[in-house]
């Protein structure tokens, strides 16, 4: 199981080249070099569209999340180091807004849209019931098996269906308890399956 730590500290000096040569193999578990690729080559061209600034530094944060799942700690130097803004800094805007995360996610990232339709329709009683379901104490996101991280999120662009959830790429809508209950089976389902067949089941 090749389980990601998020411990290494100064890691952003490094090229891409020195992560995959060195045979560090703590920092070979922290990340891919195409990760760091493709981190660098988001941040540039934020900066390159927008500038440097709080604006851009919010763009950039957003993307890596899309990319990633969240927010490591490597990520953020690089962010610092490209930006110029001192890493406590970054720290205090990611930390400050909900849709960020520094923790490693489970398997399933499942998104609540707490949009104003979603939010009409239930979708709050949907989150507290997920969270339930899935055992995860109050003030964490992510289940102890690892499986899953629920998150609260705005508006995913298709009201219509509202209320809707997000699971990885796969948009639900029109979700009540007992249709969450459906998904949360199949992809458990899906993860034991994995398992069954001697395959990897968790990051
Ligand atoms: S408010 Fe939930 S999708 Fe728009």
């Amino acid at each position: 199981m090749v389980l990601l730590k998020d411990t290494t500290i100064g890691v952003a000096n490094r090229t891409t080249e020195d992560i995959g040569t060195e045979g560090d193999e703590d920092l070979q578990q922290v990340f891919r070099g195409s990760d760091v690729e493709s981190i660098e080559e988001i941040i540039d061209n934020v900066i390159e569209s927008n500038g440097r600034s709080r604006k851009t530094l919010i763009l950039i944060l957003q993307k890596i999340q899309n990319r990633l799942g969240y927010l490591p700690r490597w990520s953020l130097e690089l962010v610092s180091n490209n930006l110029k803004v001192p890493l406590s800094n970054i720290y205090g805007v990611a930390t400050f807004y909900h849709q960020f995360s520094m923790e490693l996610p489970g398997e399933y990232v499942i998104q609540v849209c707490m949009g104003t339709a979603c939010h009409i329709k239930g979708n709050s009683e949907n989150y507290n019931f997920i969270l339930n379901l899935l055992n995860i104490n109050p003030g964490e996101n992510t289940s102890r098996d690892r499986l899953f991280t629920v998150f609260k999120v705005r508006c995913l662009g298709c009201c219509s269906l509202a209320p809707v959830i997000k699971v990885n790429d796969e948009i639900y809508g029109e979700v009540d308890f007992k249709k969450i209950r459906k998904i949360v089976s199949k992809y458990r389902a899906t993860a034991r399956g994995r398992k069954d067949n001697g395959m990897e089941v968790y990051r």
